[in-house]
């Protein structure tokens, strides 16, 4: 990033891709707050960093809290939400008053703090099932569930403050993302964490379909580069950009690499096909690069052999 150095605000800090955020931010020396109400984080996430950063237990929408851990940053970096895309859809409601109501004040908090950039983690969700390939920003979304809704009305808002208040945002739309700490402990988690947990128990997965289904998946180091570089790029603001690798896999050649990390011969076990499950994914990244220079620089072999041996340290 172009200007090292200050004081940042992670929402959602003790996440999975929170916690990693946090461990760069520090190791390039600036300070960094988390704000955090641990329900899907974990203190543990932080275990590297605890002793280099201020951890406010606390939740996104209690404002004054807030408001104090937004004061004297110049960035926010907005991760905190309901993430479980099957919860918002049990819960429309009260993941509306975390993924909405909680967005917007943040938005506002760093409009009362005077906050340089607010950057926002948005999803491909909001493409929904529009089966042109690939995804690029300007199609039009077509949220298919509580999540896509929440994520895309963020992103209205965020543009909101951008031009009304002078608050500058940028919305990234990560992709498939993985990598160590995403835990695979619920059905719905990421597909790589449960096929790497599969392997390391040498059980064997469940495929959803016929495996042809792709996706793009990102690397959490790759996000995490493309957040610090959204925040040093001047030109940016208000910019909604594609976080992917512009590469797709399916399902079943997925397995197969794993398979192989893994040293494991287990045949998939192929179960009828999840109700809205899309059926192809894949990002188009140019303008995330053309907008920040952002380029993936994690290949799939390789963040799912780094995935793997977190993994097993996790037996
Ligand atoms: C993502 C969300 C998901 C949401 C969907 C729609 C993540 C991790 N998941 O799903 O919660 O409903 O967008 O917006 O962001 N699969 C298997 N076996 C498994 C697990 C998954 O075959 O054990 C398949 C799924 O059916 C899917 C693919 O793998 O076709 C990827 O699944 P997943 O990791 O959940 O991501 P998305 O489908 O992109």
């Amino acid at each position: 990033m172009a200007e090292k150095r200050f004081r940042a605000l992670v929402t959602g800090g003790a996440g999975f891709i929170g916690a990693h955020l946090v461990e760069a931010l520090v190791a390039d020396r600036n300070q960094v707050t988390v704000i955090d109400n641990l329900s899907s984080g974990k203190l543990s996430n932080l275990d590297n960093v605890k002793d280099r950063i201020d951890f406010i237990r606390g939740d996104i929408r209690e404002r004054e809290l807030l408001e104090k851990a937004a004061r004297g940053c110049r960035y926010i970096f907005h991760l905190a939400a309901v993430v479980s895309v099957t919860a918002t859809v049990t819960d429309p409601v009260g993941s509306a008053r975390v993924n909405e109501l909680g967005t917007l004040e943040v938005l506002e908090a760093a409009r009362k703090c005077e906050i340089r950039r607010v950057i926002l983690s948005s999803s491909s969700a909001v493409y929904g099932d529009d089966p042109r390939l690939p995804k690029q920003e300007q199609m039009p979304p077509r949220p298919k569930s509580p999540y896509a809704v929440q994520k895309l009305v963020n992103e209205h808002y965020a543009a909101l403050y951008n031009d009304l208040y002078g608050v500058e945002t940028v919305c990234l739309r990560y992709f498939n993302v993985y990598g160590p700490r995403q835990d695979p402990s619920s059905p719905y988690s990421g597909v790589i964490s449960i096929f790497m947990k599969q392997a390391a128990d040498k059980k064997p997965p469940v495929i959803y379909g016929d495996g042809g289904q792709t996706r793009d998946f990102v690397f959490v180091t790759d996000v995490v580069r493309a957040n610090l570089l959204a925040a040093g790029a001047p030109s940016a603001a208000g910019d909604i950009l594609n976080i992917g690798t512009g590469k797709s896999i399916s399902i079943t050649e997925l397995w197969n690499l794993v398979a192989g990390i893994a040293g494991v011969g287990l045949k998939p076990e192929y179960q009828p096909p999840r109700s809205g499950d899309i059926r192809h994914s894949v990002a188009d990244i140019g303008r995330a690069a053309r907008s920040v220079g952002y380029r993936p620089e994690v290949d799939l072999a390789s963040g799912l052999a780094e995935t793997y041996k977190w993994c097993l340290q996790q037996q």
